[in-house]
């Protein structure tokens, strides 16, 4: 089996603890490298060692916690690690062993945060997603009734209530936790650590509703840990900061309406930063309200220009496929938002745009200003990467192209620890040049597709 005779030809006769001195590692690392380099993987540009510096990943203290050994550890259980387990599940060697999967609830990840969303990519990519692979499409086909089911009834190239590709989630999530390969163990990971005696990395995981911590140790461990929802700094001193909605709140029509009905205030207004999907599915959500319910509802709409970006299909592709506006949100943008279509619009009625033009420094006092005459503020500015436990700059190093992590100090990849998702996602450069980050559910399982074969031959050989 390769991997004992990887972890054999490793292993070094003195035995060294998991915190050895860099220069130890160095020496052990580069062996590593060679040895693996010679037997089973490529030498050269694709290399792959263990980081140099312990500063980037957090040390494993003395005291003992159980320790487990898998083929591969693969932390996160939204759309892109489901996808990574069964990706894995294809191209690991038969007899490796199995897959870790750590998450803290393994329910599709945020999904289910955003159930009311209407979906930006059409019904069909969901599909697709779950019919990629061999181990996805065998539990969805074996599904009867079901959230599959309920996807394939609908207009396969419209878009759908986000809820419906949270069930169907949840489904390949459950279907993967019965393989044998398998092994869902819910709680959090965190530190990430190189035993280079012994040739694989090691994480810790602190399962759900218990103290005690357990280490995992394989030879492959890939990151699709998530982002979450960004905040701007707003330059006004503490006591005229006014309170933030939160963005998943808002982004829910009920939610929303739950939270304005709490406030219990006739003239409300609200200050919605951003202008792109999450923003402009923020709008809608308020000025429905304020046509429905709440009359007085006023929002300041905090925009740095005011022709949105749409997503245009071209011949064979699609131009801004990853930063446009698409789906309800870039019809109702058209149509009540874009440039002088407020002034006429109904939205026009509710919303007042806020010019953020002209860099930084003029972006942060409009945005001060305008937050003095709301009550409430929602940043839909982006997401940004989940903090990991002990990463340090690591996650700065993360290659878009390959998926995998560069050690700083050689400037080659490192062995076995790769990402995936909204968090890690693929640069795509579109046919007129533009760049852009793969962020979908089809566009992280063609990318897993693309690099999961090469991930696993680096660490376990070609031959498997
Ligand atoms: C509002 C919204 C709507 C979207 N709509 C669409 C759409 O219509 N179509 C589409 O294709 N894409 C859509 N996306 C984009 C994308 O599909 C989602 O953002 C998706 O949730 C990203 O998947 P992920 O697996 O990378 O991360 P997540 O869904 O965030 O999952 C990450 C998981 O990792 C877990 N985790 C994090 N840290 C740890 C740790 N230390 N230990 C263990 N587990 C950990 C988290 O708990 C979570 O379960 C949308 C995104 C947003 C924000
Ligand atoms: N299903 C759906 O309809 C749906 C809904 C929400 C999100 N999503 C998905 O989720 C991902 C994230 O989308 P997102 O809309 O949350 O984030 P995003 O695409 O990163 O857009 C962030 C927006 O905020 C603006 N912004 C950033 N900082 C600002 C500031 N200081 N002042 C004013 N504006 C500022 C950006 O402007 P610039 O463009 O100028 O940088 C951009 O318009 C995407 O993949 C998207 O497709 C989908």
């Amino acid at each position: 089996m390769r991997e004992k005779k990887i972890s054999k030809e490793l292993s070094s006769p003195k035995k060294i603890g998991a915190n050895t001195p860099t220069a130890n590692m160095h020496l052990l690392s580069r062996r590593a490298c060679n040895l693996i380099g010679r037997s089973h993987v490529r030498i050269g540009a694709h290399c792959s060692i263990r980081p140099s510096t312990h500063s980037v990943f957090s040390a494993f203290s003395a005291f003992s916690v159980r320790q487990h050994h898998v083929a591969a550890i693969v932390i996160g259980a939204g759309p892109a690690g489901i996808g990574a387990v069964g990706n894995l599940m294809e191209h690991l060697p038969k007899n490796a062993g199995k897959i870790a999967w750590i998450d803290p609830e393994f329910r599709a990840g945020r999904l289910w945060g955003y159930s009311d969303v209407p979906s930006n990519t059409a019904v069909r990519l969901f599909l697709d997603y779950a019919r990629a692979i061999k181990p996805l499409r065998e539990i969805s086909e074996a599904a009867q009734g079901d959230a599959v089911r309920a996807l394939e009834a609908l207009p396969q190239e419209q878009t759908c209530p986000l809820r419906y590709a949270a069930s169907m989630l949840e489904l390949l999530s459950d279907g993967l936790a019965q393989q044998g390969s398998v092994e869902r163990l819910q709680g959090n990971a965190s530190g990430l650590n190189w035993n280079s005696p012994a040739s694989h990395w090691e994480v810790r995981y602190s399962p759900e509703h218990s103290a005690a911590r357990k280490k995992l140790t394989s030879p492959i461990v890939v990151y699709c840990t998530g982002s979450s929802p960004a905040t701007v700094k707003i330059d006004l001193p503490e006591s005229q900061q006014p309170p933030t909605i939160p963005l998943v709140t808002a982004l829910m029509p009920g939610a929303l309406n739950q939270w304005l009905a709490q406030s219990q205030k006739h003239d409300f207004t609200v200050g919605v930063i951003g202008a792109s999907h999450s923003a402009i599915i923020i709008l809608m959500n308020l000025i429905q309200l304020a046509q429905a319910e709440y009359p007085r509802l006023r929002v300041r709409w905090f925009a740095r220009s005011p022709e949105l970006k749409y997503a245009v299909p071209q011949d064979g592709w699609i131009l801004y496929d990853n930063t446009g506006l698409k789906g309800l949100a870039a019809e109702f943008a058209r149509k009540n938002l874009d440039g002088h279509k407020l002034e006429t619009s109904e939205a026009g009625k509710v919303v007042t745009r806020v010019d953020c033009s002209g860099g930084a420094e003029a972006e942060s006092a409009a945005i001060a200003d305008g937050a003095l005459q709301c009550d409430a503020m929602v940043h839909a500015v982006g997401f940004n990467r989940n903090p990991f436990p002990g990463d340090g700059q690591v996650w700065q190093t993360f290659n878009h192209s390959t998926g995998t992590f560069t050690d700083s100090e050689t400037g080659l990849p490192m062995l076995g620890v790769y990402g995936a998702g909204i968090a890690f996602p693929e640069k795509i450069v579109d046919p007129a040049g533009n760049v852009e980050y793969g962020v979908g559910f089809w566009k992280f399982m063609r990318f897993l597709k693309r690099v999961t074969p090469d991930w696993v031959e680096r660490v376990y050989g070609k031959d498997k």
